[in-house]
């Protein structure tokens, strides 16, 4: 691809997963209302998926402020009317801005008449520290209503052991980097939404070893 002269930011893999993670969106996702992506990255996923899951309502995020800027400018050269502007959110805030109702974007806006029915999550809980998948998990407990979707994608361990020799390379790179990040094991993943009335519908194996893996809001509080 060439080169964006603006704050456009692109990353590969975007390109090479994003088919795979639609097939299993569409199979999966309410067939309306709003979608909230949390560490949307460079929003490359956000201008692809918006078009393609309308009539639902697309709402990016991430604390980057550099990334905000890339999915703004992604979001400039590809409007869509069920696409959002990216909203500042760090899922281990004890309060969403999408909880506030404070969004001055959202003011003329039909969130109201499309509320919050799905959580994605794609790359993130590895990258991040184990206190954003609680927060993540809190959230999505929060903000769902009974029947509500997260979906996460990325790379697990099962039974606490890797599932590829790449993946376990992977997660010494990601600990090398920062010791709170790392490849999680999907139990403790499991136990950590079961905690917030999330139950695990299914996990699909995705190319280049990752997972997608599908929880629903119960409705016991
Ligand atoms: C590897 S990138 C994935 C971006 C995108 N989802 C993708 O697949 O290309 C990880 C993203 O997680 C975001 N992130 C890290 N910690 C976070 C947190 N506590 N809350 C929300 N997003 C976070 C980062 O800003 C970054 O954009």
């Amino acid at each position: 691809m060439n080169i964006p002269d603006d704050a456009r930011q692109h990353a590969p893999a975007t390109e090479r997963n994003r088919e795979p993670i639609l097939e299993v969106l569409l199979r999966v996702l309410p067939s309306s209302g709003t979608i909230l992506e949390v560490a949307s990255g460079t929003g490359e996923h956000a201008v692809f998926f918006a078009p393609r899951l309308s009539p639902r309502k697309w709402l990016p995020s991430d604390p980057n402020p550099q990334s905000r800027a890339s999915i703004a400018a992604w979001r400039k050269k590809f409007p869509f009317d069920n696409l959002y502007p990216p909203l500042d959110l760090d899922v281990r805030a004890p309060i969403w801005p999408v909880e506030t109702g404070a969004i001055p974007e959202w003011r003329n806006s039909d969130f109201n008449t499309s509320p919050l029915f799905a959580i994605v999550s794609i790359n993130m809980i590895h990258i991040s520290p184990w206190s954003a998948s609680l927060g993540l998990m809190a959230g999505a407990g929060r903000l769902l209503p009974p029947g509500g979707i997260l979906y996460l994608y990325g790379p697990f361990k099962l039974g606490s052991k890797h599932t590829s020799p790449s993946n376990a390379a992977f997660d010494e790179a990601l600990r090398a980097q920062d010791s709170d990040w790392g490849v999680r094991d999907l139990d403790e993943i499991v136990t950590a939404a079961n905690a917030q009335h999330l139950t695990m519908l299914e996990t699909c194996q995705m190319p280049a070893n990752n997972l997608s893996v599908v929880f629903q809001r119960s409705s016991n509080q």
